[in-house]
C-alpha cells in the first residue's frame, strides 16, 4: 500500500518505513486481514471505527485483501449494517471526485454477524463466515472490542477459542476503561492474558494517535533548540489542559462510574506527560519508547489530595438558554459526587524534573473546547529589559504552546521590540499554524492507530507495565476521594471551572495559560 504520500511535507497518513520492524504479514497477495468490530451497533463503532477504516481504505492504506465484520447482539443484515455505516463516512476534501465509488467499494467489503458475546457457538459461526471470505489465504484477524468492559473477557475467551487465526496473527484492540484502579486493572490484564499474549493486546489511548501528540517526540528529539532547554534548569512549569464545552450528554451512565480523573487524566493527559518528560529512547522501536515512558511514570510521585481540586458542573442560564447540571442527567444519581472537573499538580522525582510542577486540568461543560500543552520557561537571568514589562514579570518569560486541538498549532511566545524609535517590548508569537502551513487534512487519531495495529506497530499502544505505573499514581488519591466522600466544588456550566484550580496553581506560582 502506498503509505508515503507527502504533500507540503506532511504525509497523507504517514511514512512508516523507520518504525515497522515486524515483517508485515498483512499486505501480501497470499494473505488477508479480517477486522471484526465487536459492538458494531454502538456509538464508538459508528462515530469513529468505521469512518476511520473507510478513511484508510480511501487512502489505499488497507491491505489488498481485507474484510470487515460487524459483530453485536442486535439483529441486522449486511445491508442494514451498510446503511448504518454509510451515514457516517466522509471523504477527504481534496479527492471528492471518486468518493461515491470508493464508498460503494468499501461497503461491499463490510458484513455483519449477530451473536452473543459469551457464546463460543456464535463466534464459531463468525469463524465460518470469516473463513469463506479469507478464501484459503493466510488469515490475519483483528478484533476491535468496542463494547462495555464487563464483556471484554467473554469476547476474548470466545474469540480466542472459536475464531482466532490458525495460520496468521490474531490481535485484539481494547478500548478504555482498563479497570477503575490498580486492582481492577491488574485483574483485567491477568484475565486477558489467560487467552492472549501481551503482544496480541493493543490497548488504545486515542490521544496517542493525535497528530500533535505524535509530533511531541519529533519536536523534542529532532530540534537542537528544544532538547537542551527541556529540564528543570529552564522550564518553570508545564500545563496540560483538556476542556470540553459540553457535558456528559448521554454518557452519564458510564461517566458516573469513572469521573474525569479516570476518564481523561489517568490516561490521555498522563500519556502526553510521559511523552513530554521521558528521557531520549534508545531508538524509535516501540519497546524502547515504552521503556522510557514506564521509567518516567515510575519517577512520578503518587498524587496527594492537597495537590488536587475537583469540581462538578451545575446548571446555568445564559442568554435565555438553560444548561443542565451534571446531576440533571437521568442516568446520574442526584447525590452523585463524581467529579466532572479536576486540576492536579504532579511532580517527577528525577534529576531532569525535580521541583517542576506539572499542572493538569481537565473538565467537561467549561467555556471552551480544546487540548493543549503549555510550557512556561524561567525568567531570563539579569533580564536587561525587565523594566519594559513593569511589574508583570510573567509577561517577560517565554512560553511554548502546543495546541493539540482544535486548530492545531505550535507557537513560541518571545519578547520582541516593538518597531519604532523607542525601546518598548511586547510578546509576540513565532507561529506554526498547521492550517496555514500544511494543506493536507490531518487524519483522525483512530486512523493512525488502526493502521498501526494492522501493521503490528505497537509504539502508540499502552503496554501492561505502563498501565500499572499509571494506575499506581492515581489509585491512592481516587480511594481517598471516594472513601472520604469528598464533595466537588460546583461550577456553572460554561464557566472556567472552580476557583480552587486557580489557588492550586498559585500555590506553585503558576498562572493557568
Ligand atoms: P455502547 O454503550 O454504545 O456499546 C457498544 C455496543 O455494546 C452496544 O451497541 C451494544 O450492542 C453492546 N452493549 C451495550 N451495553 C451492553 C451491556 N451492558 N452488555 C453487553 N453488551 C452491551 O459503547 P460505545 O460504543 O460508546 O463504546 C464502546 C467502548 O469504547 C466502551 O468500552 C467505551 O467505554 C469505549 N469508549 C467509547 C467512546 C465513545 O466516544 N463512545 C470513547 C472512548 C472509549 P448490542 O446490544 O447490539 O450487542
Ligand atoms: C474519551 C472520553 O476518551 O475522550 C470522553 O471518554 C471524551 O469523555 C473524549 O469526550 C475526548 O476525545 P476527543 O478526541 O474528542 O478530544
Amino acid at each position: 500500500a502506498p503509505l508515503e504520500n507527502v504533500e507540503n511535507g506532511l504525509p497523507a497518513v504517514r511514512s512508516n518505513a523507520s518504525w515497522n520492524t515486524e515483517v508485515n504479514s498483512a499486505s501480501g497477495e497470499d494473505s488477508t486481514v479480517s477486522i471484526t468490530v465487536v459492538g458494531a451497533s454502538g456509538d464508538l463503532a459508528k462515530k469513529k471505527i468505521f469512518p476511520a477504516l473507510f478513511a484508510l481504505f480511501y487512502e489505499d492504506c488497507l491491505p489488498k485483501h481485507f474484510t470487515i465484520f460487524g459483530y453485536a447482539r442486535s439483529r441486522m443484515t449486511d445491508g442494514e449494517l451498510r446503511a448504518m455505516v454509510s451515514k457516517t463516512l466522509t471523504c477527504r476534501i481534496d479527492k471528492r471526485e471518486n468518493c461515491n465509488d470508493k464508498m460503494e467499494q468499501f461497503l461491499e467489503r463490510c458484513f455483519y454477524q449477530s451473536g452473543q458475546y459469551n457464546s463460543e457457538g456464535s463466534f464459531a459461526e463468525l469463524n465460518k463466515k470469516l473463513k469463506e471470505h479469507e478464501a484459503g489465504r493466510i488469515s490475519n484477524r483483528m478484533f476491535y472490542l468496542s463494547v462495555p468492559p464487563n464483556v471484554f473477557i467473554d469476547v476474548v475467551k470466545c474469540a480466542s477459542k472459536s475464531a482466532s487465526s490458525l495460520n496468521g496473527w490474531t490481535r485484539v484492540i481494547v478500548e478504555k476503561p482498563f479497570g477503575r484502579d490498580s486492582e481492577s486493572s491488574a485483574a483485567l490484564t491477568r484475565n486477558l492474558k489467560q487467552y492472549l499474549e501481551e503482544d496480541q493486546i493493543f490497548r488504545i489511548d486515542h490521544y496517542l494517535g493525535k497528530e500533535l501528540v505524535e509530533n511531541l517526540s519529533v519536536l523534542r528529539f529532532s530540534n537542537l533548540v528544544f532538547e537542551p532547554l527541556w529540564s528543570r534548569q529552564y522550564i518553570r512549569n508545564v500545563q496540560l489542559i483538556f476542556s470540553e464545552d459540553f457535558g456528559t450528554e448521554g454518557r452519564g451512565g458510564y461517566f458516573d462510574n469513572y469521573g474525569i480523573i479516570r476518564d481523561i487524566m489517568q490516561n490521555h493527559l498522563l500519556q502526553i506527560l510521559a511523552l513530554f518528560a521521558m528521557e531520549t529512547p534508545v531508538s524509535l522501536d516501540a519497546e524502547d519508547i515504552r521503556n522510557e515512558k514506564v521509567k518516567v511514570l515510575r519517577c512520578m510521585k503518587p498524587l496527594i489530595l492537597d495537590d488536587v481540586v475537583i469540581g462538578q458542573y451545575k446548571s446555568h442560564t445564559k442568554g435565555g438558554i438553560s444548561y443542565p447540571a451534571y446531576i440533571d442527567d437521568k442516568t446520574v444519581p442526584n447525590d452523585s459526587l463524581t467529579p466532572t472537573f479536576a486540576a492536579a499538580a504532579i511532580f517527577i522525582n528525577n534529576a531532569r524534573w525535580d521541583g517542576v510542577p506539572f499542572l493538569m486540568k481537565a473538565g467537561k461543560a467549561l467555556h471552551t473546547k480544546g487540548a493543549q500543552i503549555r510550557v512556561q520557561f524561567r525568567h531570563v537571568p539579569g533580564n536587561l529589559y525587565k523594566k519594559s514589562f513593569g511589574t508583570d514579570l510573567d509577561r517577560a518569560t517565554n512560553e511554548l504552546v502546543i495546541r493539540v486541538q482544535p486548530d492545531e498549532a505550535i507557537y513560541l511566545k518571545i519578547n520582541n521590540k516593538i518597531p519604532g524609535l523607542g525601546m518598548r517590548l511586547d510578546r509576540s508569537n513565532l507561529n506554526l499554524h498547521y492550517a496555514a502551513r500544511y494543506s493536507k487534512e490531518i487524519p483522525d487519531a483512530y486512523e493512525r492507530l488502526l493502521l498501526d495495529a494492522i501493521e503490528g506497530e505497537r509504539r502508540l499502544f499502552i503496554r501492561s507495565d505502563e498501565l500499572d505505573a499509571a494506575w499506581a499514581l492515581f489509585t491512592p488519591l481516587l480511594k481517598e476521594l471516594e472513601e472520604n466522600k469528598i464533595a466537588p466544588e460546583l461550577y456553572p456550566f460554561g464557566s472556567r471551572g472552580p476557583v480552587g484550580a486557580h489557588y492550586l496553581a498559585a500555590k506553585y506560582n503558576v498562572r493557568w495559560g
